[in-house]
């Protein structure tokens, strides 16, 4: 019989719900979504294809254990009656991170080293270990987290981050993270036999991401992910997982995409970052300066995150190029526009009301995604 596995998506605040797509569309439809995170059953195919698949979550857990305490006896004791050691072999690191939100054991240190200490025990009790345990093996990072006096104990299946695709060179100043740069793209209607722009590339993780998207390759595709390591999952899921992946990919669907922006030098790292991705000169890399954007295709779509004008000096110099923007956009009504930025003027600035908003944080900035649909001829 297939083993069972509950695991947790975790996603930036305000992504849960493309995270949950995303969860169904790998066929596993019966989603649980709360702050934060989308919580689903699969099998341990459901790992890998987790890690490989998911663009826009920023972890995969597996969920190891759920209960209610409000002593550190109470900690230990429920932890140490979980069956850790089908997960966590005689050798495994298991490094405990916590947090813990209002919760009366608040001690996020106090959490953690009681919970180490109660699998300790009970890994040291069912593998007969008497003295100690090495920990030289695979890693098996544990997370306690409390909220509201529940705990959660969890097991992080992707190592590194999501977001961390393996393509990632170079990077600008303000480089947006790839989780959000994929969900940017699938906020929009785009589809891939349709032109795509993104006018302030920077190090071109959206016209990445796009590709990516446009050509079904799996995001998880280059790298390596913390459940390889893991015992109780055969390598040869990972194998199939990978296989099923290059099945899946549709090299052959032609794209249009370009990424300009008006730095030399971002452009060379969004060129180099984009073949590291695997994607040769599919994407277009352009110097340009956005204003200069002109096209004669009658349709298209321009994503973009544009500099946010933050920091000191820097917001009259922007502001003023989003009015120049929206004169030159306007020019392109046919075209949808969709622009990421903290700036709360830049429907006036860019001199039209958005067809539609969405709240986003990139990072710890709130931003507005301005959505504007482009007319139909
Ligand atoms: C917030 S960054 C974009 C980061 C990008 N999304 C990434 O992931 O690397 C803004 C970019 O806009 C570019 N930029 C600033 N003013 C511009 C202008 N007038 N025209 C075109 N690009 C501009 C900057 O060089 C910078 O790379």
């Amino acid at each position: 019989m297939k083993k069972k596995f509950t695991l947790i998506a975790t996603a930036a605040m305000g992504l849960e719900s493309i995270v949950a797509n995303e969860v169904k569309a790998l066929g596993y439809e019966e989603v649980k979504v709360e702050n934060g995170k989308v919580i689903y059953e699969t099998d341990e195919l459901g790992i890998a294809r987790s890690n490989l698949w998911l663009r826009t979550a920023d972890r995969v857990k597996l969920l190891i254990g759920e209960f209610d305490a409000t002593t550190y006896d109470e900690l230990f004791e429920k932890t140490k009656a979980l069956p850790w050691e089908k997960f966590i072999p005689e050798d495994g690191e298991f490094p405990v991170i916590g947090k813990s939100h209002k919760s009366t054991l608040y001690s996020v240190p106090d959490c953690q080293s009681i919970t180490k200490k109660a699998i300790v025990e009970r890994l040291k009790q069912k593998h007969g270990v008497a003295r100690w345990l090495k920990e030289t093996g695979a890693l098996h990072r544990v997370e306690v987290a409390l909220l509201k006096d529940k705990v959660t104990l969890t097991m992080d299946s992707s190592g590194s981050g999501l977001h961390k695709r393996g393509y990632r060179t170079g990077q600008g100043e303000a480089p947006l993270k790839e989780t959000l740069a994929a969900a940017l793209v699938q906020l929009t209607n785009w589809t891939p036999d349709q032109t795509f722009y993104d006018i302030f590339c920077g190090s071109g993780t959206i016209p990445i991401e796009a590709a990516l998207i446009g050509q079904n390759i799996a995001p998880g595709f280059n790298r390596e992910f913390a459940f390889e390591g893991w015992e109780f999952i055969p390598a040869s899921v990972h194998e199939r997982a990978l296989e099923e992946a290059e099945d899946l990919a549709n090299y052959d669907q032609p794209l249009d995409i370009y990424g300009t922006d008006i730095s030399h030098k971002m452009i060379e790292i969004a060129k180099d970052n984009a073949m590291e991705a695997g994607l040769g000169d599919l994407v277009k890399w352009k110097q340009m300066q956005a204003n200069d954007f002109h096209t004669t295709s009658s349709g298209g779509y321009i994503v973009s995150n544009p500099p946010y004008g933050e920091r000191i000096g820097d917001r009259q110099e922007v502001e003023a190029m989003y009015q120049k923007l929206g004169n030159t956009l306007k020019q392109y009504p046919t075209w949808s526009v969709y622009i990421l930025t903290s700036n709360e003027n830049f429907e006036k600035l860019y001199g039209k009301e958005a067809s539609k908003k969405r709240k986003l944080f990139n990072g710890f900035i709130r931003t507005d995604y301005y959505q504007y649909f482009g007319r139909s001829e």
